[in-house]
């Protein structure tokens, strides 16, 4: 596989893939990004990651590189350039090159770097059927956690610590005991037949597959609200589970070693995990 990157305007190898030292993304973290599955060669919710990043840029005041059927053009170009079938691409805008001065730079001339990674998605299949381990931890970051900033020293950290507990995942926990979501998913407990989420507000990343599997709760007509809920109340509930683009519906079987829904994955969990499947297979033909 040849390993393309794309830098401003050229697909290169990505071994000599760079940006200027000077690049605001990499001493400020002044850059918003998207992770987009690539399954069957096809984009999976391509338009919802678009949306998202034109939303993020907005959010910035950082100029969009270029428009949306181009940038889609040149995503599809690298996908195609990688020639792999199951990966994910990685978009990356910052607000550009300029000496560094913590106020905007008067030329807007943000800097887009695109990459492109195999990924195993049918791995997940397994994962599903065992469940996984988290842990908690503070939830250290700033008051916009909904725009997808690479500033991510806090995720970073958190996810460091999971992983050296041997877990797969940190579950954010604010001061009053508020579980925002995960350091890189979204985070669900079922309580008595109900989904609870998180609902969409500064504290939370509004995922792509959140929204997804909102969408296959509801026309599965299972009771789903979101509102806040606390580490406590996911440590008694019968299920939980994660989400995201690269880990779509992930049942949770332990939070700090205590046991959920009697250490196995949910019926729930297993529905939605179908229900995404199904979504996948239909926007893709990919089936894991
Ligand atoms: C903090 C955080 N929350 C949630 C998500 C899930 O978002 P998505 O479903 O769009 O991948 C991510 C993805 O990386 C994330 O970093």
């Amino acid at each position: 596989m040849p390993r393309l990157a794309y830098v401003d305007g050229q697909i290169i190898p990505l071994a000599s893939a760079s940006v200027p030292v000077e690049d605001r993304g990499l001493q400020f973290a002044d850059s918003v990004y998207e992770v987009c599955a690539v399954l069957n060669g096809r984009l999976l919710d391509w338009p919802l990651h678009l949306a998202r990043l034109g939303r993020n840029l907005g959010e910035l005041s950082i100029a969009a590189p270029m428009a949306d059927a181009a940038l889609s053009l040149v995503a599809k170009r690298l996908i195609a350039a990688n020639r792999v079938t199951e990966a994910l691409l990685y978009i990356q805008v910052s607000r550009g090159t300029a000496k560094r001065d913590h106020g905007f730079p008067s030329a807007r001339a943000p800097t887009l770097v695109m990459t492109v990674r195999p990924f195993d998605f049918a791995q997940r299949v397994a994962q599903q059927s065992k469940g996984v381990a988290v842990i908690s931890v503070a939830d250290q970051r700033w008051g916009r956690c909904d725009i997808k900033t690479t500033g991510l020293l806090a995720n970073v950290l958190a996810k460091q610590e999971a992983r050296d507990a041997g877990a797969f995942e940190a579950w954010l926990v604010r001061d009053d005991g508020t579980v925002t979501e995960g350091g890189s998913t979204n985070t669900w407990i079922v309580d008595a037949g109900t989904i609870v989420t998180h609902p969409q507000s500064p504290h939370i990343l509004p995922g792509v597959m959140r929204a997804a599997v909102i969408e296959a709760a509801v026309a599965a007509g299972i009771p789903l609200v979101e509102r806040p809920f606390s580490l406590d109340e996911a440590r008694g509930a019968n299920e939980a589970f994660i989400t995201s683009t690269t880990v779509p519906v992930l049942p949770v079987i332990r939070i700090d070693g205590h046991a959920i829904g009697g250490g196995k994955p949910g019926s729930i969990a297993a529905l939605l995990a179908k229900a995404i499947w199904n979504r996948i297979a239909t926007q893709t033909g990919y089936r894991p």
